[in-house]
């Protein structure tokens, strides 16, 4: 989805060529999130003024408009032709800003189709006076734009974001008419007290040059601190200490992004933005704000709202987990790196006693909640997608353990119907970006509801991780491809841990239990190993790279892996694709069958092998055209004489197979989309945070 950045330089020279470069740079780290088009604003020059903080002069002396570069396309489409905008007006590149604004945005169309005129910065008008990039969907937008419409804007896009800066300025002329000195954070508040909907927004204004506004409802948004000034960070520091707040001039960089990938490569210093917080920048002090609808309501004039202080804290994040490395692509990079992000799911939570047979399972998260979890009526799981799948793939062993009745919810089913949700319940919520719209709205829900509520996210700090009331992080590293792979498993990894948690010391599961440890334990390896198929998949896709459409049957704990593997093919290589429980082939999908259609069928060694077995002879017997995924040494009792191509995977504990499994299906996926040219990192049309529902 929209992916907003924002860089100010503060007291430190930097060229005009330095901050296209660092925009660009921070669009390209949101590229992963799915957009259609970009664009960014920089100031036409520099605008060093005693005036800055005294309005009255400020005024009577504009500052020059900002510039303005939009595209539709990639951020290479919107390079160029800011390049060419630069020749054609003849600006210089090698002009010195020692303190500058620039706001970037990347959009994922919503109202109105990818064009410049509907790209971000959307504008108050001709003179660029107010610029927002917003993340998001503005509700009630059509209601503001009757309004404003009526006193003269004139609106020029199909966005729903544009009525903001319009809106701004209204709001900045009415003040500024009647004589009264305002600041761009009471433009700001005034501007989020009409507005409806979710939101990330970052303000650029001509009347407050060098100055910036971010402000968020419901959509992420970080702010990263490099105070250029200080030796390395060693912990965290509030924002009320003089080095950040006080205007002693120390010379810094202030980053404001969607997303922490954009930023960590330039800081590790950040500060999660809360749901109705507006940070001002200003003088290359930090001041944050407490947006309260309510209030601002009661004031005749504009509010000021007293200002909130907030630690930073420290990114654990590694600028190598957002570079591609020695692969080709992000898709490819994060399915051969399951082994170490496995062994990082686990690290500190699965301890084994090197002196005895000792073995500890820790979830920090969980373990104050479990004895509430095991009374519970019932467990619910909640997700999207992928993250949906991970969680059918754990609930057989999550019901084996814990003796608790599991249930499944798409996360947007669940809203549509109103399903009931009571007190009795625990709520898991299953999300790799821990931001997706559907999933944090069925979260609202059961906490309306009263359920224990518990997040199973990849991502410190988002709002699934913020508003549950205990949950596990799954610790997978940073997942840039936009389809998920690693988080996939570290969830299955995260949620038979969770199983195991809430099982116990039952006697009667104790031999099941250490099983699925030791099991775990081992997982990386068999991992590496299953990895090893790379080649063979890539032959696979060679062979399949003309089909129209591919089945996948599993049951049981593959259920889960026959509709991941089929999503994945479906959402990277534009290929029809479709995941079926096996049990239901003779109650429609068998009229498919016939010489011409592959289908893979999932028949590892579990309870449900031999009902496999008879699957794969019912659709012989009709001629299919069987891949057949079978535990390592089983390829002739699955297909005698060669009859299918058979794919061996390294046998498991049958509640880690899932894991080992999908990812034969990973790397089909991503040969096939290479082989058809497609991008497997950003396919066609899909956003990786789905912040709207
Ligand atoms: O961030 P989430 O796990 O909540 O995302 C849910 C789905 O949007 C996501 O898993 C989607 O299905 C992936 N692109 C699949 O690869």
């Amino acid at each position: 989805m929209c992916g907003i950045f924002a860089y100010l330089n503060y007291n430190v020279h930097r060229d005009r060529r330095f901050i296209l470069q660092v925009l660009f740079n921070g669009l390209r780290r949101l590229e992963y999130r799915g957009y259609d088009s970009a664009g960014i604003s920089v100031d036409s020059s520099p605008f060093y003024s005693q005036f800055n903080s005294d309005l009255n002069n400020a005024h009577s002396v504009p500052p020059p408009s900002p510039l303005v570069f939009r595209q539709a396309g990639n951020i290479d489409s919107l390079v160029k032709s800011v390049h060419s905008e630069v020749e054609t007006i003849n600006l210089n590149l090698e002009e010195q800003f020692s303190v500058h604004a620039g706001i970037a945005h990347t959009r994922w169309a919503t109202h109105g189709e990818p064009a410049p005129r509907n790209s971000h910065p959307q504008t108050s008008g001709p003179e660029n006076e107010f610029l927002v990039v917003h993340n998001g969907i503005v509700t009630n937008y059509e209601v503001l734009k009757e309004t404003l419409v009526r006193h003269g804007f004139v609106f020029e896009s199909d966005t729903d974001t544009e009525v903001i800066p319009k809106l701004a300025k209204f709001i900045f002329d009415n003040a500024t008419e009647g004589g009264q000195a305002v600041t761009f954070s009471q433009v700001v508040l005034e501007v989020m007290r009409h507005l409806e909907g979710a939101y990330a927004l970052i303000f650029k204004s001509r009347h407050y040059p060098n100055e910036l506004i971010a402000c968020k409802r419901g959509s992420p948004l970080i702010l990263g601190v490099k105070d250029l000034a200080e030796p390395a960070c060693n912990g965290s520091a509030a924002f009320n200490d003089d080095k950040f707040l006080s205007k002693n001039g120390h010379p810094k960089e202030l980053f404001l992004s969607s997303d922490a990938n954009a930023v960590v490569e330039h800081t590790k210093k950040a500060l999660v933005i809360e749901d109705g917080e507006v940070v001002h920048i200003k003088d290359g002090a930090v001041s944050i704000l407490k947006f309260d609808k309510e209030k601002g309501k009661s004031c005749g004039s504009l509010s000021r709202p007293a200002s909130v202080q907030r630690a930073l804290s420290i990114l654990e994040m590694e600028v190598e987990q957002i570079n591609k490395g020695n692969y080709e692509h992000y898709m490819q990079k994060e399915i051969h790196e399951q082994p170490e992000s496995l062994t990082t799911t686990m690290r500190g939570r699965l301890i084994r006693r090197t002196s005895s047979k000792d073995k500890t399972l820790l979830l920090g998260g969980l373990k104050d909640h479990l004895k509430t979890i095991r009374r519970s009526r019932r467990i619910v799981f909640v997700g999207c997608g992928t993250s949906y799948n991970a969680a059918l793939a754990a609930r057989p062993i999550l019901e084996e353990l814990s003796g608790v009745p599991v249930t499944m919810e798409i996360a947007s089913d669940l809203l549509d119907r109103q399903g009931p949700i009571y007190r009795e319940d625990t709520a898991v919520f299953v999300s790799q970006s821990g931001e997706t719209a559907d999933t944090l709205h069925a979260l609202e829900y059961a906490l309306e509801n009263g359920a224990l509520c518990t997040g199973i996210t990849n991502t410190v700090g988002s709002a699934i991780a913020r508003n549950t009331h205990c949950g596990i992080h799954i610790n997978a590293g940073a997942e840039i491809g936009v389809a998920s792979t690693k988080a996939y498993t570290s969830q299955i990894v995260v949620m038979v841990m969770m199983a195991l948690a809430i099982g116990g010391d039952s006697i009667s599961h104790q031999r099941r239990r250490e099983a699925i440890i030791d099991g775990l334990f081992d997982l990386p390896n068999k991992v590496r190993e299953v990895l090893k198929l790379d080649q063979e998949m890539k032959d696979l896709a060679e062979l399949l790279i003309a089909e129209q459409s591919l089945l996948v049957f599993g049951r049981g704990y593959n259920y889960a892996t026959a509709l991941e593997g089929a999503l994945k093919v479906k959402e990277v290589a534009l290929m029809h694709s479709e995941g079926l429980l096996a049990g239901e082939m003779k109650h429609g999908p068998l009229a498919l069958v016939d010489e011409n259609l592959p289908i893979v069928v999932i028949a590892t060694r579990d309870a449900c092998f031999s009902k496999q077995q008879s699957v794969i002879q019912q659709l012989h017997a009709r001629k299919g055209r069987l891949i057949v995924m079978c535990s390592k040494g089983d390829a002739q009792s699955v297909c005698p004489g060669d009859s299918c191509r058979v794919i061996e995977v390294p046998h498991v504990e049958d509640c880690l197979q899932p894991v080992i499994n999908i990812i034969p299906l990973q790397l089909l996926a991503y040969h096939l989309t290479v082989l058809r040219g497609y991008n497997c990192d950003q396919p066609r049309n899909l956003a990786k945070s789905v912040t709207t529902e």
